[in-house]
């Protein structure tokens, strides 16, 4: 049995105001409780952070961003710091999600993004993943390997307990394909293999995404390697949410 706790994290994406990021926020709090079996987090847009924070004050629920700049300040019209981030009260950032990743960040941007957020203070939860074409050209390891070596560039050992990786095969995201559970603990044990290179991979968290919902939430972290999840749509609504974070204990 793996002493990792687990962490179930809801990357709202492009979804919820901040009344409505409040209203969600104080729905699942009162769904979850306050000892859950896992971390629990919630991943609002930037401008719901402050809300989302606010009504989750107390709770046992952390609040995350979904990207943050690697830069502390300047020209960057349309970006936020770690500062701004944590100042709205949340203590973490998603960082080269695939979707993130196609708007343009590149792995340079990644490896500095991880390295000053955890700077910063901010949990970091840096997302890989492979796209079919890749794993349909029996690519895939190469492909994570790359993305977490090059993601992890600036990190040193004594960052373990400010990192998680999470693996979101592209082509599982927002498609109802789900990975299997095989699929999953192969790419999971892949990733805290290659990380382990640089922190120490029997504490580090890895998570599994990709089309999460209740019904195979708990198969797919039963897998000796997949420490929790990264949902995206089953994280909008709070009782699907509360059923993931009920699975993951
Ligand atoms: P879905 O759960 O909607 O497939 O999204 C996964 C994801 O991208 C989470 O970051």
């Amino acid at each position: 049995m793996s002493t990792r706790r687990p962490l179930v994290a809801g990357n709202w994406k492009m979804h919820k105001t901040g009344p409505e990021a409040r209203e969600f926020c104080t729905a699942l709090a009162g769904l979850v409780g306050d000892a859950p079996a896992a971390d629990v987090a919630v991943c609002p847009p930037y401008t719901a952070l402050e809300a989302s924070a606010e009504a989750l004050a107390g709770s046992p629920i952390a609040v995350y961003a979904q990207n943050v700049h690697e830069n502390e300040k300047g020209a960057h019209t349309g970006d936020i710091s770690s500062a701004m981030i944590l100042a709205t009260g949340a203590q973490g950032a998603l960082v080269g999600h695939s979707e993130r990743r196609a708007e343009g960040d590149t792995d340079g941007q990644i490896a500095l993004r991880v390295r000053n957020a955890i700077d910063a203070g901010l949990l970091v939860v840096l997302c890989c993943g492979e796209s079919l074409d890749t794993r349909k050209a029996g690519e895939t390891e190469a492909w994570v390997t790359r993305q977490i070596r090059s993601a992890l560039e600036h990190v040193t050992a004594s960052d373990i307990t400010s990192l998680v990786i999470a693996y979101e095969p592209i082509w599982a995201i927002g498609t109802g394909e789900t990975a299997s559970p095989v699929q999953a603990q192969e790419a999971c044990a892949i990733v805290r293999r290659v990380a382990a290179e640089t922190v120490d991979g029997e504490a580090l968290r890895v998570l599994y995404g990709g089309s999460v919902s209740p019904a195979n939430a708990a198969e797919l972290m039963a897998q000796p390697d997949v420490d929790g999840a990264l949902v995206g749509g089953a994280s909008l609504e709070p009782e699907s949410f509360a059923a993931i974070v009920a699975a993951a204990g």
